[in-house]
């Protein structure tokens, strides 16, 4: 599909959609969810073939049935509401958007937000995604094939001071920290601190800490939440513009 043209009209119109979008996610206090939808359209990309990536595809009912997209109806309808208000947006650009505002009205760093993201019908084949069961060398074949790197991984991870894992969309269940509505960096000093009653870590989380290069990056961001916005801002937009040549 065509690029938007990004003009005048279509910025003023991505600031009425963040406004809308703020005002949404505070009153449902969804900010999790959509952070998770953003993540799960743009983490499928493949540097290789360049398929995949942040293109709007996660609608499709297709993708939106993998296994690892189980749940995330709920934010793609949530979207639909803002959509319907400013159809102009593309949907690629509406889900990054939504996961900008997530972080935002969490209390988390101000993420570059760069418009101009076309949508795709073409749904990557399942698997791109990470699978939580497993560890260290899987999470790097899949960010790496992303084109991300190590300490990315780690940044990224910390996505995961937000919400919780439901049992019935992933097997998994309970919250990485005691406020999973705020965005600050405590999933990385709970990670440290090991198992806690009614925390939840992920074999993919714990592989943050097996590893010593990835050790080194939860360490500074446990001791240093400015370090953590930093990094996880720049990782954030990195991830939101896999594949995307900014007008
Ligand atoms: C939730 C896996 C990385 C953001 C989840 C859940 C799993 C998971 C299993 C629970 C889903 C549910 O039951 O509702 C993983 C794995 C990752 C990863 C294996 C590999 C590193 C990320 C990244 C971000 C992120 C990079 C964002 C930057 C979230 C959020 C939730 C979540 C916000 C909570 C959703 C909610 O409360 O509804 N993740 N994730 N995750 N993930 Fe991740």
């Amino acid at each position: 599909m065509a690029a938007p043209v990004v003009d005048a009209e279509y910025r003023k119109e991505i600031e009425r959609a963040r406004r809308n979008l703020r005002a949404l996610i505070s009153s449902k206090n969804c900010a999790p969810i959509m952070l998770r939808l953003a993540w799960h359209d743009a983490g499928t990309y493949d540097a290789k073939t360049k398929t995949g990536g942040p293109n709007g595809s996660i609608r499709n009912e297709v993708e939106l049935k993998h296994a690892a997209n189980n749940g995330l109806k709920i934010a793609v309808d949530l979207c639909e509401e803002i959509k319907a208000k400013h159809p102009k947006i593309t949907y690629a650009d509406l889900y990054q958007l939504a996961g900008v505002v997530a972080v935002e009205v969490t209390g988390g760093p101000t993420i570059d937000f760069v418009p101009g993201r076309k949508d795709s019908v073409v749904c990557p084949e399942e698997g791109r995604l990470p699978d939580a069961k497993e560890g260290v060398s899987h999470l790097r074949d899949v960010f790496y094939r992303m084109g991300l790197s190590d300490q990315d991984i780690v940044a990224l991870s910390g996505g995961h001071t937000l919400g919780r894992a439901h049992l019935e969309r992933s097997g998994f269940d309970g919250p990485w920290t005691y406020e999973p509505l705020k965005f600050d960096n405590s999933y990385f000093f709970e990670l440290l601190k090991g198992d806690s009653e009614g925390l939840l870590k992920l074999p993919t989380d714990k592989a943050l800490v097996e590893d010593p290069e990835f050790r080194r990056f939860v360490e500074i961001y446990a001791k240093d939440q400015e370090a953590f916005f930093r990094d996880y801002a720049a990782s954030h937009k990195k991830l939101s513009e896999l594949g995307f040549n900014p007008p």
